[in-house]
């Protein structure tokens, strides 16, 4: 419904005006009912610690190298550190492999965590699927993982996106549509704020745990690939809490290492026939500092014959019409946008306002304070933005939108909900969004992407 109407709309719009670049989108006429989302209580079922003595718990992998041939397994034991090895092997296979990873502990103003293992796996066959236990010396537990196929141009491969998800009935609704979306996501992109616990007195680190046991039943079995948001920082100099991220960097590893990163906050990733780049809006970001360089150095290393898909994640949105959090993502895209038109990034997704909302192809960096340019404008180097940030938490929905809607905001709508990415070659993906109101498989915005690279066409003058 979405994408035919926006086409409807902006087709009519250009033969009217003969202007490239008409009036703003479509804001959604659905209103959710306003309720308050409300956290899962800790006795809920979601939560619940798994039975036996020191059973591992909070179990999540993501990728564990830079093509996909490694995984990163993470678990947390509660009674003492017991073993840090994985045992993996392949489905059918009887030769059973091991691997060693690290156990960690902090603490955090005046809780202790339990015992965080990370153990990273090497040299995995590409598209195939694999087994692993956690837990020896006490209570075992056993999952699963399917690798990627190798890297490609052709490579199909789906991509679910959840952002700002926290531990409410609505995150647990929201996770549970990804869960059963026929299109069957493969690895997700997580787009920042995950477990909300700084809500919480003295950021109470408990509800880090309970989220931790709310995600394994998806991030055990596939990928979640890992941005920083707002919410992970954790910064709470009031109780003596200085170092930023604490707890996000202790339960969550990331492989930034092989992309020559220094810092676990940015850091690039290939899978299938992507090429992921994630960024820190709470990193320095600008000129000369680390993230910059490692930026500059690592966009001309994106072989489009090879990841012909170019995706970027960074919490706080660039294009975004809500009056939550409006103009914080500014200051980045000034420093990065030109790049990113350079480069032709196909596609930005954030998350951060708890809304959802899709751009057009639009640019805005012709400005040099002198000129007056300071006004999008349709750039089909540019890439779409998406904003996600509608998974659910407990800080509600965002639904105080600017007025009017302006010309780059293809689509909004206050509804929670999750996203897909469908890439089906190197010149289509399929991209549609799920609003948690709806049935999981009902489409309430859709779009088909045509890359930048190969097929640098109007998406919105297709019939596609
Ligand atoms: C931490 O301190 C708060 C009050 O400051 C208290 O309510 C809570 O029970 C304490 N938690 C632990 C684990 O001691
Ligand atoms: C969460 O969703 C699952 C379905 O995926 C359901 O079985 C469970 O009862 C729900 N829990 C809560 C607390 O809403
Ligand atoms: C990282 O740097 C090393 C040494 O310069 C280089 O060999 C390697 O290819 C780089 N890796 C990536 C993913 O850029
Ligand atoms: C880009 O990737 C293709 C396909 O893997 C390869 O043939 C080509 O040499 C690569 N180009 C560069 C500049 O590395
Ligand atoms: C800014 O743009 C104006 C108009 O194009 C131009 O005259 C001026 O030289 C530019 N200034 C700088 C510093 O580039
Ligand atoms: C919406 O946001 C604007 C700008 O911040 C504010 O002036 C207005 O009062 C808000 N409206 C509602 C209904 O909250
Ligand atoms: C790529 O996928 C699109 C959408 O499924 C399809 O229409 C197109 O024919 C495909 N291209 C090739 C070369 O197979
Ligand atoms: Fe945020």
């Amino acid at each position: 419904m979405g994408s035919f109407s926006t086409f409807v709309f902006l087709f009519f719009g250009l033969v009217l005006n003969g202007a490239v670049f008409c009036n703003g989108g479509k804001t959604s006429s659905y209103v959710r009912k306003v309720e308050k989302s409300v956290d899962m209580p800790l006795d809920s079922d979601t939560f619940k610690v798994p039975h036996g003595y020191n059973a591992p718990q909070q179990v999540h992998i993501t990728q564990g190298d830079h093509v996909g041939k490694g995984v990163i397994v993470s678990w947390v034991t509660p009674n003492e550190p017991g073993s840090n090895k994985v045992i993996y092997w392949r489905e059918n296979s009887k030769h059973k492999k091991k691997a060693r990873g690290k156990v960690y502990t902090y603490t955090y103003y005046n809780y202790t965590s339990a015992y965080i293992h990370h153990c990273t796996i090497k040299h995995l066959e590409f598209n195939t699927k694999y087994y692993y236990k956690v837990g020896f010396g006490y209570t075992v537990r056993k999952f699963w993982f399917v690798t990627p196929p190798a890297v490609g141009p052709d490579v199909p491969y789906t991509f679910g996106l959840i952002g700002d998800l926290g531990q409410t009935f609505d995150s647990n609704v929201t996770l549970t549509h990804y869960e059963l979306n026929p299109q069957k996501g493969q690895t997700l992109l997580y787009l920042g704020d995950l477990s909300y616990a700084d809500n919480y007195p003295n950021h109470d680190n408990v509800r880090w745990d309970t989220w931790g046991r709310f995600i394994e039943r998806s991030a055990a079995y596939q990928p979640w690939i890992w941005t920083a948001g707002n919410h992970e920082i954790d910064f709470a100099p009031e109780i003596g809490e200085t170092k930023p991220f604490k707890p996000f960097t202790h339960r969550y590893h990331v492989p930034y290492r092989a992309s020559n990163s220094t810092a676990p906050f940015w850091y690039s990733i290939k899978r299938a026939s992507a090429y992921i780049i994630v960024l820190s809006s709470y990193s320095a970001y600008g000129k000369y500092t680390p993230q910059y360089r490692w930026l500059q150095e690592e966009l001309p290393k994106v072989n489009r014959t090879e990841t012909p898909w170019l995706i970027v994640l960074a919490h706080s949105p660039w294009y975004n019409s809500y009056n939550y959090h409006y103009m914080e993502g500014e200051t980045m895209r000034v420093m990065y946008e030109s790049w990113f038109v350079q480069y032709k990034v196909d596609v930005v997704f954030a998350g951060h306002v708890h809304a959802y909302e899709r751009s057009e192809r639009v640019s805005n960096i012709a400005y040099n304070i002198t000129n007056g340019l300071s006004t999008p404008v349709k750039d089909q180097s540019a890439p779409v933005y998406i904003t996600v940030g509608d998974g659910g938490n407990i800080e509600g929905l965002a639904n105080n939108m600017t007025e009017p809607q302006p010309a780059y905001s293809v689509y909004r709508e206050a509804s929670f909900g999750h996203a897909m990415f469908s890439i089906k070659n190197r010149t289509h993906a399929y991209y549609s969004w799920h609003r948690n109101h709806d049935g999981y498989a009902v489409e309430a915005d859709s779009m088909w992407f045509f890359n930048r690279f190969w097929y640098p066409a109007d998406e919105y003058l297709s019939a596609h």
